[in-house]
């Protein structure tokens, strides 16, 4: 299949909607592939040589579709596969292509709006293991940031992706990890999603956030003004990417199980393929 050339948004399973929404939303006029890896979700319990080879994986499939860019618009996927497949994979697979991540333009909105340098992060458990958010925190923030706090979170990702969403059993777990967070700094101001799944969440987590002085940070619009203004400086990739405004959808899992998840999460019908490997 040939959607010309679209951009590709990969995630471990729905969490990516989240991003490709807003997308779809600032970009009206690109042409976007969504690749979701369900078979294989969720990522954030595996090691990183899986999360790097299952991305990597995804990333070449992208790239035969077509994509000359891909977002992976998968916090996990970021931490952990980022920089090798930009570093090590693309020079020899595909040097003119591109991949972008999602944490980088997380950390300098959050360096640049928090107030007191008190931030929480919330994320799976592989994120938070790779120290990706403090370390690039300490970085950009210009000191800025202050006091990073973590919060790990396995059961939202499963949560999300079997439809518990809401139910009494998503909203004891969910209660639970931010009362965690917050008893270890009581201070933050400013909370990162550091999960894209977790948007699917946000009715439940402002239930639970002690007080109104906190930021929520969803990453579905930084990370789209990010790519608007990817676009603008780089002509060379903006000019190989299709305009139809047409989005088409794959998974690694059945198609109709996907459709019928995704419908959900974007508010209107979709068609989804699975990926014959
Ligand atoms: N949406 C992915 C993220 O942003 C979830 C990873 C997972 O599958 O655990 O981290």
């Amino acid at each position: 299949m040939s959607l010309n050339f679209p951009i590709g948004v990969f995630d471990s399973g729905y969490g990516g909607l989240t991003i490709l929404r807003e997308f779809q939303k600032k970009l009206p006029e690109y042409d976007f592939v969504y690749f979701g890896d369900n078979a294989h979700t969720p990522y954030g319990t595996r090691s990183f040589e899986v999360v790097y080879e299952y991305t990597l994986k995804a990333v070449r499939e992208l790239f035969d579709m077509g994509c000359h860019l891909v977002i992976l618009a998968c916090n996990t996927a970021s931490a952990k596969a980022l920089r090798t497949i930009q570093q090590k994979d693309l020079p020899l697979i595909a040097p003119e292509n591109r991949v972008l991540g999602v944490i980088r333009p997380s950390v300098e909105y959050v360096s640049e709006n928090t107030r007191n340098g008190h931030v929480g992060v919330l994320a799976t458990p592989g994120t938070v293991a790779s120290l990706s958010y403090p370390i690039e925190l300490k970085k950009l923030s210009n000191g800025r940031v202050k006091i990073i706090t973590q919060q790990s979170c396995p059961m939202w990702v499963p949560i999300v992706e079997n439809n518990e969403i809401g139910t009494p059993g998503a909203d004891y777990f969910i209660e639970k990890n931010i009362r965690n967070l917050f008893e270890k700094d009581p201070a933050i101001d400013s909370l990162i999603l550091g999960c894209t799944h977790f948007p699917l969440l946000i009715d439940s987590i402002r239930k639970y956030i002690p007080h109104s002085g906190v930021q929520i940070i969803e990453q579905g619009n930084i990370v789209t003004d990010r790519l608007v203004d990817y676009l603008k400086r780089h002509p060379e990739i903006d000019k190989v990417c299709t305009k139809n405004g047409e989005t088409q959808y794959f998974t690694t899992e059945q198609s109709d199980i996907f459709e019928s998840h995704a419908s959900l999460f974007m508010g209107y019908k979709i068609k989804a393929k699975k990926i014959n490997r």
